[in-house]
């Protein structure tokens, strides 16, 4: 059977960014994005250029470094965003502009305000004018899933009249049924009189663990585009999971009539650099990406296995890209070997300064760890990332002391905008202990909402990776760090939270109205 292109549009970088303290600093969505571009992914939602000055500069370096994808930007149906939008992927080889508005009675009525004619209007007119600047325009219909059928079908006819190239119908409160959701797409595919005139596109949340089962039914319905992410992050419990989709059109090819153009093999290290930058760690039960995605623990499969693969293996472990975990480097290694491991694992640093930075790091680390992997390297240089803002808070000293019997204690100095300060105190245990004596010198008023470890690789040696969530007045932010002692790891993620809080950056957030 001839198979039809099912175009990939990658959202981690906006939609992904949405989750609760996920939120990432322009270079490090631009090592997403190039990560992105190896995966050979079709579309990049780089963002929501009118969000902040920093949403802006980032939708504008992403369209700057990518060359083989095309670079979206997220732009409410009005002018302001649009133009936004516009301007911040002037620089892109090829652009698209994404503009959506609400269509559900709930969302007219309460959210917005307005008549189902007046939402009609104002959608043409926003096609109209991403048209202006573009020949991609794609139009979402928030919260499509509890749309009303008939005038579902009357915007997304005069949208496409107007210039709309891609429509997209969001499970946006991720209440869709696969049987229900993917036929409802498939009889608006073939009710539209228009509809061979664009691509028609889903995009779903994950709120009853359906996302996945809701895109796919879709594209068994006509749909062409599915809006997905890396480790199906995204905004409350996230969205289809872009490596499900693909591994799953590409296991039962059977029945699915499409193929993507994913490069599989950079699957893995893709979550692997969005799990450590955003600090969302991915659950070892996760398909595909989870680290027991292809253990055979049981006697019976390891049996299997050995003796026919396919007894128990649907998929190849390297054809997604578990064969990382490699020793890569060591003590000896040059800085034109870092550097070109770098070079292929996608990570090309923002300047000669953080490039020094992280060879520093690099030697530092190979004195402590014999054998330095990918994951290290990974780690390594999100740590050494130079802060866009200026970091208010770093580390100088720690010490910290435990024993059993005893209470632990911890001693911290810190630059305080450049001034060392020292505090000491105890706590439950020595990471405890280290984060009060921070809290002492930089009192917060924060909440602690999360704090968790990960072993970057194998062996009581491994880095130690940190996620600290710091909630100030619903201001939710996630610092990360990596180190082999994990309290010096802990206490660089919980200052790594200060600075983001420290520097306040305020967005807008797309479904909220006035914003
Ligand atoms: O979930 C949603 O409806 C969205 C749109 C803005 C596409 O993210
Ligand atoms: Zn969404």
């Amino acid at each position: 059977m001839a198979k039809q292109k099912l175009i990939i549009f990658d959202t981690t970088l906006r939609d992904g960014e949405q989750s609760p303290g996920a939120s990432m600093t322009k270079d490090e969505k631009v090592r997403i994005a190039k990560m992105l571009e190896k995966l050979k992914v079709d579309v990049i939602e780089a963002g929501f250029a009118i969000a902040s000055p920093g949403d802006f500069e980032a939708v504008k370096a992403v369209a700057t470094a990518i060359k083989d994808s095309t670079v979206c930007s997220l732009a409410r149906a009005g002018d302001k965003d649009i133009d936004r939008a516009a301007e911040a992927l002037k620089p892109a080889r090829s652009a698209r502009i994404h503009t959506f508005i609400a269509t559900s009675p709930i969302h007219m009525e309460y959210k917005l305000r307005m008549r189902p004619e007046q939402v009609l209007e104002c959608a043409i007119l926003a096609v109209k004018r991403a048209r202006r600047y573009t020949d991609d325009v794609e139009f979402s219909c928030e919260d499509s899933s509890r749309s009303d059928f008939e005038f579902l079908c009357r915007i997304i006819e005069a949208v496409i009249d107007a210039g709309a190239t891609t429509i997209n119908l969001p499970d946006t409160v991720g209440y869709g049924e696969p049987g229900q959701y993917g036929a409802n797409v498939g009889r608006l595919i073939q009710t539209i009189p228009n509809a061979d005139k664009a691509v028609f596109s889903v995009h779903c949340h994950n709120d009853l663990g359906l996302a996945v089962a809701n895109s796919l039914s879709a594209v068994l319905h006509g749909a062409r585009q599915v809006e997905c992410t890396i480790n199906g992050l995204g905004e409350r419990a996230g969205n289809a999971s872009l490596e499900e989709i693909v591994m799953a059109v590409r296991t039962r090819h059977d029945l699915f009539p499409v193929e993507t153009s994913i490069d599989a093999t950079h699957i893995v290290p893709a979550s692997r650099l969005v799990s450590s930058i955003t600090g969302f760690p991915v659950q070892p039960n996760k398909a595909i990406v989870g680290a027991n995605a292809f253990a055979h623990e049981s006697g019976i499969h390891q049996d299997g296995v050995l003796k026919h693969r396919e007894t128990y293996e649907i998929m190849r472990a390297e054809d997604v890209g578990w064969k990382t975990n490699k020793l890569v480097l060591g003590k000896l290694s040059g800085r034109a070997a870092f550097r070109a491991r770098l070079d292929d694992l996608g990570i090309t640093l923002a300047s000669q300064e953080a490039l020094d930075e992280a060879f520093a790091r690099f030697k530092i680390l190979a004195d402590k760890k014999q054998e330095i992997f990918d994951e290290d390297l990974q780690a390594l240089v999100t740590d050494a990332a130079v802060p866009e803002v200026d970091a208010k808070y770093q580390l100088d000293y720690l010490e910290a002391f435990s024993k059993t019997g005893t209470r632990p204690t911890a001693r911290v100095t810190l630059l305080i905008d450049g001034v060392a300060q020292t505090q000491s105190a105890e706590g439950d245990g020595p990471v405890d202990a280290a984060f009060n004596a921070v809290e002492k010198l930089a009192p917060s008023g924060a909440e602690l909402k999360l704090y968790s470890v990960n072993a970057i690789t194998q062996g009581s040696d491994s880095q130690g990776e940190v996620t600290v969530r710091l909630d100030r007045d619903g201001i939710i932010v996630n610092g990360s760090g990596a180190d082999t002692d994990i309290v010096v790891a802990s206490v660089k993620a919980y200052l790594d939270a200060l600075n983001l809080l420290a520097a306040g950056v305020i967005k807008a957030h797309p479904q909220k109205e006035g914003v």
